[in-house]
C-alpha cells in the first residue's frame, strides 16, 4: 500500500492514461480487474457516448476506475454532470486548469 493506492483504491501504483479514440470500458475495465486505475477517455466521446461506457464499465468490473477529462471539451457541464450522475468517483482533468471544476467537483463527491 503506499498513498496513491490508499486513496484511489486500487492494488497496484499504475494508472492507465486517459487517451482519446483509445481508452474505452474494455481498456479500462481490464486495467481495474488487474488491479490498476482503468481511465476512460472522454475526450473523444460524445457525452451519450460517454454515459455508455461508464455504464458497460460498471458492469465490467467491480473495482475503481475513473474518466479523463479534456477540460477544453466543448460540452464539459455536460460531461461532469453525466459523471456526477454515473457515480463516478475518480475525474482526472487535463488540457485545461484544474482548478476550475475541482471544488465542483468534490462538493459532487
Ligand atoms: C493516443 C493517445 C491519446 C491520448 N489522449 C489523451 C487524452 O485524451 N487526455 C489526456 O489527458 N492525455 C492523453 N494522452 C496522454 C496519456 O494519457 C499519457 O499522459 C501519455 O501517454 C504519457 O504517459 P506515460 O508518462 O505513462 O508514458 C494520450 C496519449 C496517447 C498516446
Amino acid at each position: 500500500m503506499n498513498r496513491i493506492t490508499s486513496l484511489l483504491g486500487i492494488q497496484y501504483p499504475i494508472i492507465q492514461g486517459g487517451m482519446v479514440w483509445c481508452s474505452g470500458w474494455r481498456l479500462a475495465s481490464a486495467v481495474s480487474n488487474a488491479g490498476g486505475l482503468g481511465l476512460l477517455g472522454a475526450g473523444s466521446m460524445h457525452p451519450d457516448v460517454l454515459r455508455d461506457h461508464i455504464q458497460k464499465c460498471k458492469l465490467a468490473t467491480i473495482k475503481p476506475f475513473g474518466v479523463n477529462v479534456p477540460l477544453m471539451y466543448p460540452q464539459i457541464e455536460e460531461i461532469m454532470n453525466i459523471i456526477v450522475e454515473e457515480g463516478v468517483k475518480i475525474v482526472f482533468t487535463s488540457a485545461g486548469n484544474p482548478k476550475t471544476w475541482t471544488s465542483w467537483l468534490k462538493e459532487k463527491g
